[in-house]
């Protein structure tokens, strides 16, 4: 009998996770099936026991129903920290886990940037800065951020403070913040297509040393990522983080760490 995943959410037809994690499990040979199902705020915790007395080997959580999770599952610290759950496994309960910061680690691991002792910058303050902000303080990084609303961005580096370094502010030096980092994240949706134009750095603030990483990831290169390529920086997409995100599901769920090269292949696919 086949195992059953799936992707909850509301809005989720336009998900990339079934046509991800579907070929992960083909490469892999493995007897398993990827669904996505449309699930409400009201419905979550009838769908997730439903899905767990189904005997599904796992799911994953997207709108809006990361924070909605965390009254139904037991998260795990991180994931409580961040304030949202993206990943659920049923094998000991109903364990919730938050894989959107470890997406973004592995993939500037990916490029080659070591963490620890890194000056990293985040443009944004919401779920997924809040996500990202966590873990890479968590391991070791010196984290500032930096959102139009400078008030959310010193309200997010004050939580995230509880794990690591941080320190919050607005967007005013916003060039100088860079010129001093090893790594810039864009978690603001300018760039984001169809309708949001901009860019948060040009590349005049940037430098051959910074790994610039943009988590919009439709279009797949950004005007930030162009900048970034102009002033000799390394760059990284959100296609990367949505395969390494989904990767570390796969492998709290079997244990097994699936082909990211795969899985990259399947998004750009589905994006096309
Ligand atoms: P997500 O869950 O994807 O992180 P979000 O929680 O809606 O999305 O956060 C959107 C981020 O984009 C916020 O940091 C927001 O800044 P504000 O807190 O000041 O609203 C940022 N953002 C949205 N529109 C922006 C714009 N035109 N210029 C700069 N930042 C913008």
């Amino acid at each position: 009998m086949r195992t059953v995943f799936a992707v909850f959410g509301d809005p989720v037809g336009h998900s990339l996770s079934p046509a991800m994690h579907n070929a992960a499990f083909e490469a892999l040979d493995m007897e398993c099936t990827y669904y996505a199902f449309r699930v409400s705020r009201e419905e979550l915790k009838a769908a997730l026991e439903g899905a767990k007395a189904m005997g599904f080997g796992g799911v994953n959580l997207t709108v809006p129903l990361k924070q909605e999770a965390l009254k139904i599952v037991d998260a795990d610290p991180l994931a409580a920290a961040i304030g949202a759950v993206n990943t659920v496994d049923f094998r000991n309960g109903m364990k919730g886990y938050n894989t959107d910061g470890i997406g973004a680690k592995l993939s500037l691991e990916e490029e080659g940037v070591d963490i620890r002792g890194s000056e990293v910058l985040i443009a944004g303050a919401g779920g997924a800065a809040r996500a990202i902000a966590f873990q890479l303080a968590k391991d070791g990084a010196s984290v500032t951020i930096a959102n139009r609303t400078a008030e959310k961005a010193i309200e997010l580096a004050a939580d995230v403070s509880a794990v690591g370094n941080a320190r919050g502010c607005g967007f005013e030096n916003l060039g100088s913040l860079i010129r001093e980092s090893d790594v810039l994240v864009n978690c603001t949706v300018l760039g984001m297509k169809p309708d949001i134009g901009g860019t948060v750095a040009t590349a005049k603030d940037m430098h051959s040393d910074l790994t610039v990483f943009d988590i919009v990831y439709n279009p797949l290169e950004t005007r930030l990522l162009r900048e970034a390529k102009l002033a000799g920086a390394k760059t990284v997409t959100g296609v990367m983080m949505l395969v390494y995100q989904g990767a570390e599901a796969f492998r709290i769920w079997t244990g097994v760490r699936p082909p990211a090269d795969v899985m990259k292949r399947a998004v750009l696919e589905g994006l096309r």
